[in-house]
């Protein structure tokens, strides 16, 4: 377990800290995972490395590598709560996570954004040279939730 900590927010992967109520609650309305069940949630993170941004008792931001601690890693699900963007939390997680010690020395790191490149790119994250190389099997609407009106990152 890392703990790290600026200012009011603390940045732990303590398991045990971790808010499923608020993780979910964020996932289930985001763009990528819209509709996503809680107990989908709640075993991707059992099988994930977490990093949960704390102010106080409450959880305010999240990240889920998912890794083999060894030569690579998946970063996915990084949010903060609308309460508090913009103010270094997001950089405070990609910092922790970049420190870790299971994370050091990978072959390679991945992740998928639509338009957050400017945050990753300032931890190294650079737009991929080989995507003709890079494969994938997709689910479109694996959850099959109509997009809730407003929602965070709901298409405009
Ligand atoms: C993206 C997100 C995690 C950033 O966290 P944050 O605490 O608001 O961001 P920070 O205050 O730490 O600053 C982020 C930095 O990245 C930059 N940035 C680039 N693209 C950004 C984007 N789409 N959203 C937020 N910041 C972005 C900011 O300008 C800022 O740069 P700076 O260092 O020059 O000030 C947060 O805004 C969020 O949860 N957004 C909605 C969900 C989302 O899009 N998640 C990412 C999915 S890949």
């Amino acid at each position: 377990m890392i703990e790290t900590q600026s200012q009011e927010i603390v940045v732990t992967t303590d398991p045990s800290r971790l808010d499923l109520d608020v993780i979910h609650g964020y996932l289930v309305r985001s763009y990528w995972a819209r509709g996503i069940p809680r107990e989908l949630v709640a075993r991707a993170m059992a099988h994930s490395l977490c990093f949960g941004a704390f102010a106080g008792d409450r959880q305010v931001g999240f990240a889920r590598v998912v890794t083999d601690r060894a030569t690579f890693a998946y970063l996915c699900d990084v949010f903060v709560l609308e309460s508090h963007q913009g103010r270094g939390v997001g950089k405070q997680l990609m910092a922790a996570i970049m420190a870790h010690p299971d994370l050091q020395g990978l072959r390679r790191m991945t992740l998928f954004t639509r338009d957050a490149h400017g945050l990753y790119g300032q931890f190294g994250f650079r737009e991929s040279r080989f995507l003709d190389r890079f494969m994938e099997v997709v689910r479109d609407q694996p959850y099959s939730a109509a997009p809730a009106a407003g929602a965070p990152g709901a298409a405009a």
